[in-house]
């Protein structure tokens, strides 16, 4: 395969070698052209004409390839050729006003058609490297994603990357134990560490914290433009992954999927933030996978380009045996929590957006409800400082909060659980969570906002209330709590709901056509690299 990396290197080695010829060609004697040289001088012209021609056709075909992609084929190389013929006609002149020296216009012409056939060569060699590239049936994806910990997009990813770890890889900013889970579903994964500057640089991060991140991320956008084009396809995972892996995708010009996880609004991500998101992925992004209809509307609200966004929700393996009596009987034990006690579950990483507080506010108004909180602090000190708060907050509850802390199986508690409550204050983009609590049979009660109002139907599949609201989630508790039955009917609508419209297969479907139909215009993209195209090809339906 030919790598643009070892282009690279050809490209300085055939330049050096260029140069050396245009700075000793001086040195030559008066020369005139022949083709059918007699004399030992014309043969030193002869020589002269054709190692210029080589030297022009060198020039064309390295500066060709130091390019990279094959857009705009038709502009860069009259550009070229007319740069490379006007700096030879210079070299001329100049030499004219050496004593007994002539123009050489057959110079001149060797070097344009030099030019003209490096240039050729150049396109040749690109196409023959493209055809390499995608001998493979399957497109190679290098997966990028800024953080080592298991949040809901990474464990989406991995669902992702497990249907084709054979044709992938991934490329971390943070070691963790997200590495640890791409490789054991066999995803080779490697680490460039974000420095300490640009690792600190949060969704509310202002001006000022941004400039100092950025010699570290340019430094990281350099390292994945090499990674890059050892593949087909660049799938940025979260907003780091697209701010540094979009421009790298387009410098090693390969195409990019940006799967957008986050609703890009205020509360979540900064004014600049969202600048910086919209602006990289109208420009870099070939396709953006939005994971809801209010990710999606909060992308076009914000500056996106509505043709590049497709909505592919997250997808869940159905399982086909949930835990035993004694099972959760045992969980419930370990965490202290009596044995009758009617339990909500709230799963999730702790931060303000995601409302912790909110439920435990609203336990104050049921008071034989016992709460279990799964997940810990996962990415920054606020989320770290939060937690705390909680532990404060739960001290009031005397011992009906129980803190399990971050666990990699889910399901037990999910089993355990009477009630699961999803109380984000701020739009959910998603909500996982949501639809595990369904596929548990469990009621859900979920803050009415974002992707959350999407998955549940009020009073089919679920309870909704006003996020930020404790009463009016204390009295959606307390309706499920009274009325087991309706309770009862709720889950259970909501357990074939789920199973019906959220099964891993059809999702893992779908993003492989988003990455077949972004990879698969190699051989058109190579005629509308010729013939540019009228507009950027929509991305997948
Ligand atoms: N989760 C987990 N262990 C925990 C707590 C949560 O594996 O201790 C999982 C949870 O089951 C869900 C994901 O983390 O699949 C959280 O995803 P969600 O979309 O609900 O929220 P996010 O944290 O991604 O915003
Ligand atoms: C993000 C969102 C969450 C979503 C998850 C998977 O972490 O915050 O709502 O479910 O990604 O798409």
């Amino acid at each position: 395969m030919i790598t643009m990396k070892r282009n690279a290197r050809i490209t300085l080695l055939l330049l050096l070698i260029a140069g050396l010829w245009l700075a000793l060609k001086p040195t030559l004697g008066n020369r005139r052209f022949t083709f059918l040289p007699f004399r030992l001088s014309e043969y030193i012209d002869f020589m002269d004409f054709w190692l210029n021609l080589g030297s022009f056709a060198l020039l064309g075909l390295t500066v060709w390839l130091a390019f990279g992609a094959l857009e705009k084929a038709f502009s860069r190389m009259w550009m070229m050729t007319g740069f490379i013929t006007l700096l030879n006609i210079t070299l001329e002149l100049v030499q004219s006003s050496i004593p007994g020296r002539e123009m050489d216009f057959a110079d001149v012409w060797a070097g344009l058609l030099g030019c003209v056939l490096g240039i050729f060569g150049g396109i040749v060699l690109q196409l023959l490297s493209i055809r390499k590239k995608t001998g493979r049936t399957s497109p190679q994806v290098l997966f990028l994603d800024q953080t080592g910990r298991l949040g809901g997009a990474e464990l989406m990813l991995l669902d992702i990357a497990a249907a084709r770890a054979a044709d992938s890889e991934a490329l971390l900013f943070q070691d963790g134990e997200f590495r640890t889970a791409l490789e054991n579903i066999g995803v080779k994964t490697t680490v460039l560490a974000l420095g300490e500057d640009a690792s600190t640089v949060d969704k509310q991060a202002g001006l000022k914290r941004v400039l100092r991140s950025i010699p570290g991320i340019l430094q990281l956008m350099l390292q994945v433009v090499q990674a890059a084009r050892s593949f087909d396809v660049v799938y940025a995972n979260t907003a780091k992954a697209l701010i540094i892996g979009g421009p790298a995708a387009r410098l090693a010009g390969r195409p990019l999927i940006f799967h957008l996880h986050d609703i890009i609004a205020d509360g979540h991500f900064s004014m600049l933030n969202q600048q910086a998101l919209i602006l990289c992925a109208n420009h870099c992004a070939q396709s953006v996978i939005a994971n809801s209809e209010a990710t999606k509307d909060a992308f076009i609200a914000c500056g996106g380009r509505a043709e590049l966004c497709v909505v592919v929700p997250n997808g869940f393996r159905i399982p086909t045996e949930r835990s035993s009596t004694e099972e959760t009987k045992s969980l419930r034990t370990s965490l202290g929590i009596p044995s009758a006690a009617w339990t909500v579950l709230m799963a999730g990483r702790l931060a303000h957006w995601k409302g912790q507080h909110v439920l435990l506010e609203a336990l104050k108004a049921v008071p034989n409800a016992h709460a279990v909180l799964l997940g810990d602090a996962l990415f920054t000190d606020e989320d770290r400082k939060y937690a705390q708060q909680l532990h404060t907050q739960a001290e009031e509850l005397s011992g009906r909060v129980h803190f399990a802390g971050f666990q990699s199986k889910t399901m037990p508690y999910f089993d355990m659980a009477d009630v699961v409550v999803h109380a984000s204050v701020y739009p959910e983009p998603f909500g996982r969570v949501i639809v595990e609590g369904m596929l548990a049979c469990k009621p859900v009660i979920a803050s009415r906002a974002g992707g959350a109002a999407e998955i549940i139907s009020h009073e089919q599949t679920g309870l909704l209330v006003n996020p930020g609201r404790p009463t009016e989630l204390a009295d959606a508790l307390l309706r499920l709590q009274h009325d087991s039955e309706f309770a009862s009917i709720i889950a259970h609508q909501a357990l074939q709901t789920a199973r019906a419209t959220y099964a891993l297969s059809a999702v893992q479907e779908k993003i492989e056509a988003v990455i077949h139909q972004i990879a698969s215009p190699q051989e058109p993209e190579v005629l509308s690299s010729i013939i540019p195209p009228k507009k950027s090809p929509p991305c997948a339906a």
